[in-house]
């Protein structure tokens, strides 16, 4: 899989690549990110990227033309499954959307900065939009880098165990029970007696019973009316 993300700050997007799981995923072959600083699209001497706003209004927005060039430039040499533009206003990142994306081949992502990009940009180039949540970050960098971290994971071969990205909570629309590790017994505080039974079904069924009341407890809105 392969991400082209179009940034005016790339350096924003370099750590989240250079550590751990995500690191690895790049050495292994699973996922190429290629990081194309916008300015490098604009022609002018200035190196103007944003302008002021037609009618009026505070804040800059974002100019269609180095976007347009730098989108055109990508598409030139292969085919994009999807232009994605990170904004505040777009459809709110959920653990499906990241399942669906990490079937896809090559995805451009678009960081907004300022007050955002030109409307055209959108209604041309850009053909999903997505926010992290209900917050606005002074730019879709972190976001583009949360979005491809909750792809990357999935990919088959990223997580040593293939099967633990499948448990994660929101898998099945649940949180995930809890976990434990050793000591079995720590201050007097002790992991359930079941976890340590042996009895593989019987843990199942608990871990099943947790992940329900959990999510009936604290995310009530994932369950559906008849699973209350
Ligand atoms: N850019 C600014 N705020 C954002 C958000 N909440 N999600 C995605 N991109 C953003």
């Amino acid at each position: 899989m392969r991400f082209d993300i179009i940034t005016v700050v790339p350096e924003i997007l370099t750590s989240p690549f250079e550590a751990s799981i995500l690191k690895r995923a790049i050495e292994k072959g699973h996922v190429e990110i290629h990081l194309h600083n916008l300015r490098d699209y604009v022609t002018d001497n200035y190196k103007q990227i944003d302008d002021y706003q037609f009618g009026g209004g505070a804040g800059m927005v974002m100019m269609i033309e180095p976007i347009d060039k730098c989108i055109t430039a990508l598409k030139a040499k292969r085919d994009y499954d999807e232009v994605i533009y990170m904004t505040p206003d777009g459809e709110t990142l959920k653990q499906g959307i990241a399942n669906e994306l990490s079937l896809k081949e090559n995805i451009i992502i678009l960081c907004g900065h300022y007050k955002g990009v030109d409307q055209r940009v959108r209604e041309h180039f850009v053909t999903r939009e997505i926010s992290i949540g209900d917050y606005v970050l002074s730019g879709g960098e972190l976001g583009a880098a949360v979005l491809c971290d909750s792809i990357i994971r999935l990919l088959p071969g990223v997580l040593g165990n293939e099967t633990s990205a499948l448990t994660d909570s929101f898998q099945d629309n649940l949180l995930a029970p809890p976990i434990y590790t050793r000591p079995a017994e720590y201050k007097g505080w002790k992991v359930p007696e079941i976890l340590t039974s042996g009895n593989t079904p019987k843990i199942e069924e608990w871990r099943e019973e947790q992940a329900y009341a959990r999510t009936l407890a604290l995310r009530p809105d994932l369950l559906s009316e008849e699973e209350k």
